[in-house]
Parts: C-alpha cells; sequence; structure tokens
C-alpha cells in the first residue's frame, strides 16, 4: 500500500466489535497503517472471541486496547483510556459495528472501552454495520441507524451477498479499499476544496471506424484519476469524465464518455460554472470521417481512411458563458517540451498547464510514474522530477487549490 498524505499521522481510533468480519478489519488496521495513519484499535469482549488483540497490535505496532479499568499508553494525551483515545483522534471508525453496538450508541449507553470512548469522543464517526440473516433490516436497527446518522455519523452501507450462516442478504462488511475510500471523504470533509465542484476528464477516447474497431492512444487514465482522488482528498465534489475502465475513486461522480465528441459535450455541461476543470483525458484530434454501419471487409489492395477533425475541447470551453473558474490542461508532448506547452497555455486560455514529456520510458503513458513540469499563466515554473502519479496529482491539487481558493497560483 503506497501512502496517503491525507491519512499521514491522523490519528484514527478503530473499534471493532464481535463479528466474524472482524477478521476484515485486521486488514483495514494494517493498511491505514502502511498508508501513514496512527491506528488506535479498542475491541469489545465479544470481538475477542473472533480474534486476539495481538493480530491488531502486529499490524498496527500499537497498543490495543480491550479494557474500561486500565490506563492509557503514554503517547496517548491522558491516562484515562477512553478519554485518551477519544481526545485528540481525529477520526473514530467503527468497522464491524454489530446490531448491538449500534444499539448501545444510540441509545448513549456506556458499559464498556468502546461505548464509553464513543460518548467521550468529540472528533466524527463513520460506522460500518455487519451482521447477518435479518438483523440489518430489522426495524430496531435501521432506527438506531437513522439516529446515529441525525447526529452526524457516517454510514458505510453494507454489501448484499452470503452471510457466513449461508443466508443471502444485506449486511456484509465491504472490502477494505471501500472502507478507506469512504475514511478518506470522512477525513476530507474539512479539506481545502471543501465546498467546491471540480470536474476531471482522464483517459484516451476511442473513434469508432466499424462497429468493431476504433482508434485511440495509449493514455491509461491514471493520472485523471489520481487527480480526481486528491480532489476527494481535499474536500471537493468531483465528476469524473471519463473513457477509462479503472475503478472509480469512492465519492467521485462518473461520466461514462467514449468519442471526442461525447466528451466535448460532457465537459461543456458538467463545467458550466464549476470551480475548476482539469483536462487530463489524451482527446483524439481526428475520428474516421465516416463510421461503417457493417464490419469492414478486407479486399487486396490497401485501405485509406479519411480523417475528420474533432473539436478542441479547451478552445470551446475558452468561448464558454460559465466559463470554470479554473482551467488546468495537460500537455503530451515528444519534443520542445517547454516551448509547445508555453504556446498552449496561451492559446487555449489556461490557468495551469503540466506538460509531460512523453519520449520517456520511465514514466508517463500506462506508468505508474510520471515527470512533469507545471506552467503557470502567471510565469511560474514548477518542475517535478519522476514521482507516482498520485504524488504528482497533489501538488496539481495544490496549485489549483491556490488558484480557486486564493485567486492565485
Ligand atoms: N485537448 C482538448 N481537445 C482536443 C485535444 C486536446 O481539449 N481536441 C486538451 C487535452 O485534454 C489537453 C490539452 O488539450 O489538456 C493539450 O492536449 P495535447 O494533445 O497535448 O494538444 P493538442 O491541442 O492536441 O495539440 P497537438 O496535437 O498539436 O500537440
Amino acid at each position: 500500500m503506497e501512502p496517503i498524505a491525507l491519512l499521514k499521522d491522523k490519528r484514527i481510533v478503530l473499534g471493532v466489535t464481535g463479528s466474524i468480519a472482524v477478521y476484515k478489519a485486521i486488514d483495514l488496521a494494517s493498511k491505514l497503517t502502511q498508508a501513514g495513519a496512527l491506528v488506535d484499535v479498542m475491541m469489545t469482549e465479544a470481538a475477542q472471541q473472533f480474534v486476539t488483540p495481538l493480530a491488531f497490535q502486529a499490524v498496527t505496532g500499537r497498543a490495543v486496547y480491550t479494557d474500561m479499568w486500565a490506563s492509557a499508553d503514554s503517547a496517548l494525551p491522558t491516562h484515562i483510556a477512553h478519554v485518551a483515545l477519544g481526545e485528540g483522534a481525529d477520526l473514530l471508525v467503527i468497522a464491524p459495528m454489530t446490531a448491538n453496538s449500534i444499539a448501545k450508541l444510540a441509545q448513549g449507553l456506556a458499559d464498556d472501552l468502546l461505548s464509553v470512548t464513543a460518548l467521550a469522543a468529540r472528533c466524527p464517526l463513520v460506522f460500518a454495520p455487519a451482521m447477518d440473516g435479518g438483523m440489518y433490516s430489522h426495524p430496531a436497527t435501521q432506527a438506531n441507524i437513522t439516529t446515529l446518522i441525525e447526529r452526524g455519523a457516517t454510514l458505510i452501507e453494507p454489501d448484499e451477498g452470503r452471510f457466513a450462516s449461508g443466508l443471502v442478504g444485506k449486511g456484509r462488511l465491504p472490502d477494505t479499499p471501500t472502507l478507506i475510500g469512504q475514511i478518506r471523504r470522512a477525513l476530507a470533509r474539512s479539506g481545502p476544496l471543501a465546498g467546491k465542484r471540480i470536474v476531471v476528464t482522464a483517459g484516451g477516447t476511442r473513434e469508432p471506424l466499424d462497429p468493431v474497431r476504433y482508434l485511440t492512444n495509449r493514455s491509461s487514465g491514471k493520472q485523471g484519476y489520481a487527480v480526481a482522488q486528491a480532489a476527494l482528498d481535499a474536500g471537493a465534489e468531483v465528476v469524473l469524465i471519463s473513457s477509462a475502465s479503472l475503478q472509480t475513486p469512492i465519492g467521485a461522480q462518473l461520466v461514462a464518455v467514449d468519442t471526442a465528441q461525447s466528451l466535448h459535450d460532457a465537459v461543456l455541461e458538467h463545467s458550466a460554472g464549476a470551480d475548476a476543470l482539469v483536462m487530463t483525458a489524451a482527446v483524439a484530434d481526428y475520428r474516421p470521417a465516416t463510421q461503417a454501419q457493417q464490419k469492414i471487409k478486407k479486399s487486396d489492395g490497401d485501405l485509406s481512411l479519411q480523417l475528420a477533425r474533432n473539436p478542441d475541447i479547451l478552445l470551446a470551453v475558452k468561448e464558454m458563458a460559465q466559463r470554470p473558474k479554473a482551467v488546468v490542461g495537460f500537455a503530451a508532448e515528444s519534443e520542445n517540451l517547454l516551448a509547445n506547452a508555453q504556446d498552449k497555455l496561451v492559446r487555449k486560455g489556461l490557468d495551469l498547464l503540466v506538460a509531460n514529456d512523453i519520449s520517456a520510458t520511465d514514466a508517463g503513458f500506462a506508468s505508474d510514474y510520471n515527470r512533469v513540469t507545471l506552467l503557470g499563466r502567471d510565469g511560474s515554473q514548477t518542475a517535478i522530477d519522476r514521482s507516482s502519479k498520485s504524488a504528482i496529482a497533489e501538488v496539481i491539487v495544490e496549485h489549483l487549490s491556490s488558484l480557486i481558493v486564493k485567486g492565485s497560483a
């Protein structure tokens, strides 16, 4: 698991309760720790029937709390465990959370470390119910969940599927990436882009030739998805317009497109009045002039293709009445990187341009790494040496934040 800037040194108190899904919480605690968070686990007595505190201690490298009467570790703010755990925590996550624990919290009962801590804590609460059979849909459980939500807690909806009992229904703990995605959303709520709407495009467009063939390019969409995730981590509401088939970051609204024309239409629709548009997509400049209705059959001679120009989306955005407040473009160049990029910045009316040398073999297309230079409208230049696409996305989003929040690059 790669480090996640948003999680670095965040204090997450992870409460685990007595569900068979508690084994999945070991993976969650491990991945959160690998991502950079400081994870303090507290276990109910029932949770310890399924796994031992040692399992959590091994993956977090920190003390695990089980006893309401024991003193807290000296690394925590006070010696009283239930106060110490909640005090200074950035987030309280209860996963898996049984029907009994949900009922206790809804009623404000405080008879074990987890319930006392939940009452004492002042940080946001995220909870992931996990239970078998009809327990989740029972009106009592649903009423208790509603109570917690009304008090400001964030529900991670359980998945549907097969339970340990063999029954099928809704009540399974979601997988770790989903849990981490929701935890990121909760932590991002106070981020610099909270309340801002950012539109991000990603992937290479596909221009059909006939029903089975299309013209495309080597863009994977990874950099665009990383920008979408970084904007989400900064608290933004994100619309991701994409032709790639990658996992949509949790919290992003996906708009699926394929051709340059469909991307153009979606961008004009969704970016009107938005706070920013980040055009990471690799748009095909040309499409087959005609699209054959039937599969093109081969013949003995060569085949010539007539190509027609696609619209330039950023030029269309430049003319919009409700143009986004900040527009970021990318420049994929194989020669004269900075000169060509500077020309695109001016011609396309951009606030920021991310120049990408696609001749490099150790970064760029399809790779998890990139090497870019950011050019600002104000003449600023920031070179970023070979870094992960996530790290580059974070720098882009930082620049974006200063553009739309403070009004300067
Ligand atoms: N772009 C666009 N519409 C197009 C082509 C590109 O909006 N029809 C956007 C891309 O998403 C990118 C920026 O323009 O943010 C630069 O894309 P690039 O392919 O580098 O430049 P082109 O304008 O296509 O110029 P050239 O092919 O001459 O390099």
